[in-house]
């Protein structure tokens, strides 16, 4: 038997420490922005732009001031407005459908498979109705959706796809990267992102020139030349100081990612080590990589079975574990949509989901004593 680990708090999440890895690359293009004195958009975001499309696989990426508004100007691009539908993933952050009831328009709920969270292509074909106007799938914790079904059954619509990709750069679905799969990929660049600004920041990436034309002035209002406005947008800028932080970011992406795919693969190990019990037996469900996808773990989501979640989130917090539900209820659950008539049992595999699941710490600078800790203290508690 293996010994038993010294007491260790595990934060869910330790920016400070990849901080301190990259502080002496970042603080210089803070001075040089601060001394150029120019803010808004500019040659800093052009630059940052061009090395996500490349990153991405696209030909264009457009920066916005966050993932919900990147969500918001690529359904704005497809023309979604007052009648329109759009089929989306209701096992998702609010911004997903939220950006949707902003336009006026209605989320249709497609429930996921239960192995990897998202949207579930053998029920899509069944959501579409005559007003769908885009399908959103959600590359969930940092995985891509199954994408094959789903640009088969929008390419026999005559359907835009919208790829909400906010938790998942550098993820990948048959070798090509998540936001170059649908028409447009919206990611997100909060903090705690896997690639992460210093505040808010989002980018829309696609292929298609007139959509990329339209983004941009979506962006600034709708302007095209200086005060003159053909459509209503909104401003949905991006900031020059995260872009220069996020283009020094983005040469330690993968190596991040690799960290916690390296992380996750670990802790499920050392739970087995020491005696962890499986889903079925009151123990847990590691998350599984679907064939054809590279996971980036943005997310390390586990279930948690018989009930026992509210147990197991006790136990981490009694030992200054971290931990997080995401999400608790969802979307076609949330009181303000219910006019579009979600009731319980209309998406049962979301809501079993929403039940069971646990994120745990998976950050790529976790030390082996708080991995050795975190999965002792997880085998422990199955075997309660
Ligand atoms: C799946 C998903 N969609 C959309 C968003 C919205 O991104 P942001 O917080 O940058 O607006 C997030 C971020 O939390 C997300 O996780």
């Amino acid at each position: 038997m293996s010994e038993i680990p010294a007491p260790v708090p595990v934060p869910l999440l330790d920016l400070k420490k990849q901080y301190a890895t990259i502080k002496s690359e970042v603080r210089p293009v803070i001075d040089e922005v601060c001394d150029a004195q120019g803010f808004i958009l500019g040659p800093r975001v052009e630059a940052f732009e061009r090395a996500i499309a490349t990153y991405v696989g696209t030909k264009h990426a457009i920066g916005m001031s966050s993932g919900t508004d990147s969500q918001l100007a690529a359904m704005m691009a497809a023309g979604v407005g007052p009648g329109d539908d759009v089929v989306t993933s209701p096992y998702s952050f609010f911004s997903t459908a939220g950006a949707v009831a902003r336009l006026g328009a209605r989320a249709v709920f497609c429930d996921i498979e239960p192995e990897t969270f998202n949207l579930d292509p053998a029920k899509l074909a069944a959501a579409i109705t005559p007003r769908t106007k885009v399908i959103q799938p959600v590359h969930l914790y940092g995985q891509c959706s199954d994408m094959d079904p789903i640009l088969e059954v929008a390419k026999a619509k005559g359907i835009p796809v919208l790829e909400d990709a906010c938790q998942s750069l550098g993820a990948a679905y048959k070798g090509r990267r998540a936001g170059a799969h649908g028409t447009f990929g919206a990611f997100s660049f909060f903090p705690s992102k896997n690639l992460g600004g210093f505040g808010d920041g989002g980018i829309v990436t696609t292929d298609d020139d007139e959509m990329a034309m339209t983004l941009r002035a979506l962006r600034t209002h709708g302007e095209t030349t200086r005060y003159h406005h053909r459509i209503v947008g909104g401003n949905f800028r991006l900031d020059a100081l995260q872009a220069a932080i996020l283009h020094v970011k983005l040469p330690h992406l993968d190596g991040w990612a690799e960290g916690r795919r390296r992380n996750a693969k670990e802790i499920e190990a050392l739970y087995l080590e020491f005696g962890g019990k499986p889903f079925e037996q009151g123990g847990l469900k590691f998350p599984r990589e679907a064939a054809g996808c590279h996971h980036v773990y943005n997310q390390f989501v586990v279930r948690v079975g018989k009930g026992r979640r509210e147990a197991a989130k006790e136990l981490l917090a009694a030992r200054q574990i971290g931990h997080a539900v995401y999400y608790p209820v969802p979307l076609h659950l949330q009181e303000c949509f219910a006019a579009w008539g979600g009731k319980p049992g209309s998406c049962p595999e979301s809501e079993k989901a929403a039940r069971e699941t646990l994120a745990l710490p998976v950050f790529p600078e976790l030390t082996a004593e708080q991995k050795r800790f975190l999965s002792w203290s997880l085998a422990e508690f199955s075997r309660a």
